[in-house]
């Protein structure tokens, strides 16, 4: 039964994994210049015409939404972890990030693949001062605590010729510059972990793939540079929905059909697509059935964002061997990339991603939900109960995306490398005062998280107020920061509304049509 149950789970996360790769897309969010957007624009799209550019917002830009996606590490990270109000107390942070750069999942099928190096060293761009003696630390990995089959994977990417799906050093680095972000907004700022933290306080899980676990592995290294490993335990999610024990779930996998029924036909009736499948197909010398199936937008990203050239046709004859058409191009990677962001709108019209999302979303948010209640209401100083001050979920883009459609994210976009999910717990100035007697006396139910906030940042920035809990909520209204009593009333029922539900077990089982 028992395994049974894994066997389709493996086969859902597999779809799920091939879909959404396939719908890799990344939303912009800042605002266009227009005579760029203008210039870029020709050629690359005859099918839509502007003529009145200066007056329409401006045209989507799938290269410049690429580079976002890259997440390139050559930049100063920025962000608003850790603002909060003077004299508020920081009691939690749960951080869910995608794993970095890697190299591609599917390769094209007569072509070279992209040559990348996936051994680290210090001496190679780009690179960290962290690079070194993480190297040097996860040397020493023996000595933590590995759950399931985690002890068993490489701590480090080492291939000289990168497998597939392996951690790039771009990967770890984009980590390592998180990590260390993070360690100034939380540990400097707000002594959020001491340093003799308890084994319970730190809390970190990862799917059972290294890309995952190195991602995760080289955050905390950022984050908490030398950690003891002994005091590390790292948990293994079988399910890339971090769903553990809640998996079985009828209506998420209707939702996800239907939703990919929708893709099928967005992309079937986008004949400029089409055309520019058969023309890269012509120039490879393959079927386009074979060409499609390989998923050339994973490669092809690969090469973008390092900076490589286009692959072309390894197998030219005599006839073409001068023919520079025997490649493929940007213009055909661009149209890939207009058609996802296409496909990204219609998706959101649609509707049926949100609900799958809402479903597929609701274990994560429901432990985390749980984890943040029992914090604010002060069990964590109980002896053998301290709880996860910081917790770290190292996930994919197929954990991330649906996590960002449930709460009402969609607008920030396909998740890029490295991104980063925070949800931070904060008690305003009252509570602190208030709590160390109700501590003794044992708080009353209901009131005891009033003065508890949340927040939710991504990538840094604060969308705390864009949430489906707390839109509603005015930022100059007399509450400044948003309650985490509404976090808990949204996870446990108000997200099921969008499915005539009020329950995640009513939810899953209902019929649907
Ligand atoms: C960062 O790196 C990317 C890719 O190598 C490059 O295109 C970009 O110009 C760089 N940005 C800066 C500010 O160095
Ligand atoms: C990487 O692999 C090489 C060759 O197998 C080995 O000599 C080296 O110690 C490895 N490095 C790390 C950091 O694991
Ligand atoms: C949600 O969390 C509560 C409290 O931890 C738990 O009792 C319940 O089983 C969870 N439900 C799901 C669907 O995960
Ligand atoms: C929810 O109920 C309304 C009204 O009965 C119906 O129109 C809608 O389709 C239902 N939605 C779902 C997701 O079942």
């Amino acid at each position: 039964m028992l395994a049974q149950n894994r066997f389709i789970l493996v086969l859902v996360v597999g779809a799920l994994l091939a879909v959404l790769s396939f719908s890799l897309q990344y939303l912009h969010l800042i605002p266009t210049n227009t005579t760029m957007a203008a210039k870029r624009s020709q050629g690359k799209n005859r099918k839509r015409v502007n003529p009145v550019l200066h007056t329409d917002p401006p045209a989507p830009d799938p290269i410049r939404d690429t580079h976002q996606y890259c997440n390139y590490p050559n930049l100063t990270e920025h962000g608003w972890e850790g603002h909060s109000l003077p004299d508020y107390k920081l009691l939690s942070v749960q951080v869910m990030i995608r794993h970095g750069d890697r190299y591609p999942l599917y390769s094209i099928p007569k072509t070279k693949k992209p040559t990348i190096d996936c051994t680290l060293s210090d001496k190679r761009k780009p690179s960290h001062s962290l690079l070194n003696p993480f190297i040097s630390h996860m040397a020493l990995g023996g000595r933590g605590h590995w759950d399931a089959s985690l002890g068993s994977l490489p701590r480090l990417p080492n291939h000289s010729s990168c497998e597939m799906g392996e951690l790039t050093q771009t990967g770890i680095i984009q980590h390592l510059k998180n990590g260390d972000h993070l360690r100034q907004a939380y540990i400097k700022r707000h002594n959020l972990l001491t340093a003799n933290w308890l084994p319970r306080q730190l809390w970190v899980e990862t799917t059972g793939k290294s890309r995952t676990l190195q991602s995760g592995l080289a955050l905390l290294f950022g984050f908490l540079p030398h950690f003891d490993w002994t005091r590390l335990t790292v948990r293994q999610q079988w399910s890339t929905l971090f769903c553990g024990s809640s998996c079985d779930c009828s209506a998420r996998n209707w939702y996800l059909d239907q939703e990919q029924h929708r893709q099928y036909r967005q992309r079937i009736a986008d004949t400029e697509l089409e055309r520019t499948y058969v023309a890269m197909a012509k120039t490879l010398g393959v079927a386009t059935k074979n060409l499609r199936a390989a998923n050339p937008v994973d490669a092809l990203l690969c090469h973008f964002c390092h900076s490589l050239p286009f692959p072309c046709s390894s197998s030219r004859t005599i006839a073409n061997a001068q023919d520079e058409e025997a490649c493929l191009t940007i213009q055909h990677f661009a149209v890939i990339r207009r058609q996802q962001k296409d496909d990204e709108l219609e998706r959101r019209e649609a509707g049926l991603y949100r609900r799958y999302a809402v479903l597929a979303a609701h274990p994560y948010l429901n432990h985390t939900a749980a984890r943040l209640e029992r914090i604010a209401r002060g069990r964590q100083f109980r002896k053998g109960k301290e709880e996860a001050v910081f917790a770290l979920a190292s996930a994919h883009d197929v954990t991330m995306a649906p996590l960002l459609s449930a709460l009402g994210l969609e607008g920030a976009g396909f998740p890029r490398f490295a991104a980063r999910l925070v949800f931070e717990l904060w008690s305003s100035p009252e509570v602190k005062d208030k709590g160390k007697n109700e501590k003794i006396r044992g708080r009353k139910r209901g009131k005891e998280l009033d003065g508890m906030f949340i927040r939710v940042l991504y990538n840094g920035k604060d969308l705390t107020f864009d949430t489906a809990f707390c839109h509603d909520n005015n930022r100059h209204s007399d509450q400044p920061l948003c309650p985490l009593g509404n976090f808990l009333s949204f996870v446990r029922k108000d997200m099921f509304n969008i499915v005539n539900a009020t329950s995640y077990e009513q939810a899953c089982h209902q019929t649907v049509q």
